[in-house]
């Protein structure tokens, strides 16, 4: 897959076992309970599709989906934290529905903190809509948390 150029020196392109440590690096910082590095190398072995967005070369975020009976599922999507508020979340979430397009998914979904104002409103913003709650299902400072269920269909009218 090309490499694709978005924002002034900003590049998404496909996430490779090299990337894992950068990755995985980023992982620590954005969550309480990160995944290990080995959950991302058996996500990559299984083929499931995973992308870097890169500033200048440097991996600052990336994502990770898996398809199930027709829909995709984000498995995770994170931008390090010292990049975030530029717009690069937009920019690799754009890119990933762009991906997604051609695939004839019915839907596409994932789960979010319902604290998690900033990434709540980014996937809102892309036409993601509330399905459902998951008790309980992260581990946060906080404690417990429940997750939101959100589904975008993809009709892309
Ligand atoms: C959610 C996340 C990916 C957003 O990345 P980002 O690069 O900061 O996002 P952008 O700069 O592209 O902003 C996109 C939109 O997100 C929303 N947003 C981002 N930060 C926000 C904040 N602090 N408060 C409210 N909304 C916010 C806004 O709608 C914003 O659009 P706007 O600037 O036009 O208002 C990032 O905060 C992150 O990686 N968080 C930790 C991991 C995580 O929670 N991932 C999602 C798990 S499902």
């Amino acid at each position: 897959m090309a490499t694709t150029e978005t924002l002034s020196g900003i590049t998404i392109r496909p996430m490779h076992p090299e990337d894992v440590e950068a990755v995985a690096h980023i992982e620590n910082q954005a969550y309480f309970a990160p995944w290990p590095k080995f959950a991302f190398y058996s996500s990559l072995a299984q083929n499931y599709p995973g992308f870097v967005i890169l500033d200048q070369n440097e991996i600052v975020g990336y994502t990770l989906i898996t398809f199930v009976a027709g829909l995709a599922h984000v498995i995770n999507f994170v931008i390090a934290p010292s990049f975030q508020h530029r717009g690069l979340g937009k920019c690799l979430l754009k890119f990933l529905l762009d991906f997604l397009q051609p695939q004839g998914l019915k839907q596409i979904s994932l789960e979010v903190a319902v604290n998690n104002v900033a990434a709540i409103r980014l996937y809102e913003t892309f036409g993601f809509n509330r399905l459902g709650l998951r008790k309980n299902y992260y581990q946060t400072a906080l404690g417990p948390m429940d997750a939101l269920i959100l589904v975008r269909n993809c009709d892309y009218t």
